[in-house]
């Protein structure tokens, strides 16, 4: 027997692999939500015979998908998805994300980014009003993090973001890395004002690869309750 938070991640991962089609190409996020997707996926496919293209947005879930039995393809073989089924750590009424809580978040956007549809699974505790509480994972290269670091920290005093500061993510002693071996920056804002154009004004920074804003880039999100229950927002 599952716990409410398990039940209402694996109920929302059940809802969203009802819109996959046989043929398509898949994103497949990464997370522990995702993971639930992942294996309804692989059972789909082992039990039903589903036929599906799977591109991972990370080494984890390339590896889950694998013992899955799901054929997992590079981006670049599959060259653009039907949909892109993942996770994340906030949502607002927008439909507007904050992801990369998980680590994954540049592979994540840039196959959301190339999908025709993108799907978030959740449960409720991740809907907000406005996006900020969560810390906003920034991914920067190793080169000159510090000095990053404080660019972006001065660039959100001069946005007047609240509550600026920004902490390097560690894995114990050292910093995270991450699938591209870079560095996570995590932002705590609070509240995000203007999450449009804090997301454009970070991408220019340089030494900043990418942010965990997702704007306009999920279609539909399916939040899974403690009861089993689920209800959509598109
Ligand atoms: C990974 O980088 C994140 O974007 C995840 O999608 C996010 O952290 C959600 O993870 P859970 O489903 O485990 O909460």
């Amino acid at each position: 027997t599952l716990s409410p938070i398990d039940t209402a991640k694996f109920v929302a991962a059940r809802k969203a692999v009802e819109f996959v089609e046989d043929g398509m190409k898949l994103g497949l996020g990464t997370g522990s939500t995702a993971a639930w997707m992942v294996r309804c996926l692989g059972e789909m496919v082992r039990e039903g015979g589903l036929k599906v293209l799977g591109v991972p947005t990370s080494g984890r879930t390339a590896e889950l998908a694998r013992q899955q039995g799901i054929e997992v393809v590079s981006l670049d073989e599959a060259k653009w998805l039907d949909l892109t089924i993942d996770g994340a750590d906030e949502f607002d009424a927008e439909l507007n994300l904050i992801k990369g809580g998980g680590g994954a978040l540049l592979q994540e956007k840039i196959v959301a980014t190339a999908s025709d549809q993108m799907i978030v699974i959740t449960d409720v505790s991740k809907q907000v009003e406005t996006l900020g509480a969560f810390p906003l994972p920034v991914e920067v290269i190793p080169f000159g993090w510090q000095t990053t670091k404080a660019l972006v920290e001065e660039t959100l005093v001069s946005m007047d973001v609240l509550g600026q500061h920004s902490t390097l993510r560690m894995n114990g002693e050292v910093p995270f890395v991450t699938d591209e071996g870079n560095h996570i920056i995590d932002l705590h804002l609070q509240r995000i004002g203007n999450a449009r154009q804090l997301a454009l004004v970070l991408n220019q920074i340089p030494g900043v690869v990418e942010n965990g804003l997702f704007i306009d880039i999920c279609d539909k999100v399916i939040i899974g309750h403690g009861d089993g229950r689920v209800s959509t927002r598109d």
